[in-house]
């Protein structure tokens, strides 16, 4: 009996092991970015004032982010770029961005789940932009 538990137990730490990106089953609920950009992001990218002049809260957030050259440290970069896999927005969320500074600003980032809700958000958004 209790060699079996054993070997419950076992099998399911081994299999909890081998989901090396857990992200990509990431749950992303319709309107769960809006609300990452509102609780996240809010404080700085409000429609009041927005940092880097970037409102991520109001209305109509793609407009404002597909096909937008940077306003702020990253010259020429697009904030959603339609026509690659390479948004600036992304790359300040995951990591892997070379100019400015990464996003959200703090010392508290993004979990992997969000940062990849994110993503299939972009191509959510890019999909459907005129
Ligand atoms: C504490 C304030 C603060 C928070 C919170 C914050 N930002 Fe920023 N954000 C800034 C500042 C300051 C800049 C300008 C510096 C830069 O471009 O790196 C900026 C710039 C950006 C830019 C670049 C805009 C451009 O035109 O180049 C993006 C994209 C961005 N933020 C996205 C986000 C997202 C998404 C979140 C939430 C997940 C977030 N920010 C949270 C302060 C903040």
């Amino acid at each position: 009996m209790r060699a079996a538990l054993l070997v419950t137990v076992v099998g399911l730490v081994g299999c909890a092991g081998e989901l090396e990106q857990p992200e990509r089953f990431a749950d992303c609920a319709p309107g769960y970015v809006e609300q990452i950009f509102s609780t996240r992001c809010g404080d700085c990218h409000g429609s009041d004032e927005p940092m880097a002049g970037l409102d991520l809260v109001s209305a109509g957030v793609s407009d404002r982010l597909v096909g937008v050259q940077s306003a702020s440290a990253c010259d020429g970069r697009t904030l959603i770029d339609p026509m690659s896999t390479n948004h600036l927005l992304l790359t300040k969320l995951d990591g892997s961005f070379d100019c400015g500074a990464a996003m959200p600003l703090g010392p508290t980032k993004l979990s992997d789940t969000d940062v990849e809700c994110v993503r299939r958000w972009i191509d959510e958004v890019v999909a459907v932009s005129p």
